[in-house]
């Protein structure tokens, strides 16, 4: 598209009017120049015009235009050199992609033709992870959950520790990597834990994996067969329920109240295998494991030789309040496997983690993510290593604590008035995301439909429940939204649920 299409076509999508009533100029201006993008009209390379004449063509300010441009360059859309304008990037943000969420129920199974082969030609456990989800796909948008904030990532740091490693690699770099993972890094890890996690551990039983997704798996290889009973919390992290279902594991839903997981006796008569739990902040409901329920359910597990999988998975973000111990820190019979991520802390593309094994199942476990997972990324490994040995590690969290207890501030505030029209907003200290409880007999699948026409991502509760109990609510994420517009995104949705529950 020339200088003068492009303003034209931008001018014929503004006056079309599909945006959301209140959304700001400048965010329709991006939408439409995104639009253009995704649909080829702008393709990469494609020289957009100056702000200033788009601004007089489309009569908007000029400051409409920039801050437009300024989003769009931030997320990756466009590029800018002096001397050569402002370009559509060559390589499009990967959230560009229309992506899949979960939290989908999909136990239905594929049809099978006269062969017996299901006609998609997946297996069952290929229908699961490809099967249909109930959440529409979804792009990156202020509320959107797990998403963080890549802004305050120190990338100059990062660049000049990943540099120090590629000077001069040992070739053990360039391998997969067959000793649990680089030694310095599983040493830091150790400290770390130690120092602020109250896990007691060895190095010998840190083992690196890509993250908590792989964690689950290597561990539901590794301890569980076809058909074994696990406990999960309802509602529970999707991700690790896929893994778990893909396993063939028979997913036994326990309902979680004020005080973390709430097994019963019908529960207690059926011992699992394993216990999936996310003690120090109930993923998604937020809550943290009273200590009676953690003696509890350490002391059922040891009973009953229950393996029990701790997913600690955002501890770094305490705002308020001393830092939790971890369940396995209080462990004394070894039937705990706890795992942390640097998804959440880094970002998640570096596709670390790390997983805390009783010492006797250290060496195995070494041999089967070896076998199964062939880790690799030493080279990644060491700059890490390095990262938190320096001390930047600690600084990041400390800066990002700063910032996401702001926009937790802000969002509570703003979000404050939907506790008049019957919707719970529970206290949260912790954590990348909020959680509006929503009366049992509210839609909260349409009230994300209602938040989403407003340009606001947030996920329905409902998506995250296993078996018949649905609890309803909406989780929202405030990691990824600016501090300063947090307060008017927060506004918004707080009207969206005030209308939706008035009616
Ligand atoms: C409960 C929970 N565990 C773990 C993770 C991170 O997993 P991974 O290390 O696979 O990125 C997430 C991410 O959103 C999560 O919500």
């Amino acid at each position: 598209m020339e200088s003068l299409t492009i303003s034209e076509w931008l001018l014929t999508e503004l006056k079309q009017g599909r945006f959301p009533p209140r959304m700001p100029s400048h965010r329709r201006v991006y939408e439409a120049i995104r639009r253009a993008i995704a649909t080829q009209h702008l393709t990469p390379g494609a020289r957009l015009p100056s702000t200033r004449s788009l601004a007089e063509e489309l009569s908007l300010s000029r400051n409409t235009l920039l801050a437009a441009f300024e989003q769009l360059h931030e997320e990756g859309y466009v590029v800018s050199r002096i001397g050569s304008g402002t370009r559509v990037a060559a390589t499009l943000p990967e959230s560009f992609v229309p992506m899949r969420a979960s939290g989908a129920t999909t136990d239905a199974e594929p049809p099978m033709n006269t062969s017996g082969r299901n006609t998609s030609g997946l297996s069952k456990r290929g229908a699961i992870v490809a099967g249909p989800s109930d959440q529409p796909s979804y792009e990156v948008q202020p509320f959107t959950p797990g998403e963080d904030d890549f802004s305050a990532f120190p990338t100059q740091i990062w660049r000049r520790l990943l540099n120090r490693q590629w000077r001069d690699p040992q070739p053990a770099f360039l391998d997969y990597g067959h000793a649990g993972g680089h030694l310095p890094l599983r040493h830091a890890i150790a400290n770390y834990l130690r120092m602020s996690r109250t896990v007691n551990l060895t190095v010998e039983q840190v083992l690196i994996t890509s993250g908590t997704q792989q964690s689950i798996d290597l561990c539901a290889r590794m301890l569980t067969d076809y058909g074994d009973r696990v406990w999960v919390e309802n509602p529970c992290y999707w991700g690790a329920r896929r893994v778990l279902e893909v396993n063939g594991l028979s997913l036994h839903p326990v309902p979680v109240d004020d005080e973390g997981m709430a097994p019963g006796n019908t529960d207690f008569r059926n011992p699992p295998r394993l216990i999936y739990t996310t003690p120090s902040h109930q993923y998604p409901k937020g809550v943290a494991m009273s200590y009676g329920r953690r003696r509890l359910l350490l002391d059922y597990a040891a009973s009953r030789g229950a393996w029990i999988l701790e997913d600690d998975y955002d501890s770094e973000f305490r705002f308020e309040g001393r830092p939790l111990s971890s369940l396995q820190g209080m462990d004394q019979s070894g039937c705990v496997l706890y795992m942390g991520t640097f998804s959440k802390v880094m970002y998640p593309g570096i596709k670390l983690g790390y997983i805390v094994v009783p010492p006797e199942l250290a060496e195995r476990f070494k041999r089967g993510l070896y076998e199964l997972q062939r880790p690799g990324q030493v080279v990644i490994q060491a700059a890490l290593a390095d990262f938190i040995e320096e001390g930047h590690f600690s600084t990041h969290i400390r800066r990002l604590r700063q910032i996401y207890k702001e926009r937790r501030y802000l969002l509570q505030k703003a979000l404050a008035p939907v506790t008049n029209v019957g919707a719970r907003l529970p206290p949260a200290g912790s954590g990348l995301h909020l959680v509006v409880e929503l009366p049992a007999a509210c839609d909260d699948v349409r009230v994300a439909e209602l938040a989403a026409e407003q340009g606001l991502r947030v996920y329905p509760l409902s998506h995250y429940s296993v078996g018949e109990k649905r609890e309803k609510g909406l989780i929202i994420g405030y990691a990824y939204a600016s501090t300063d517009r947090i307060t008017t995104y927060g506004r918004i949705l707080a009207d969206v649920i005030q209308a939706a529950l008035s009616n």
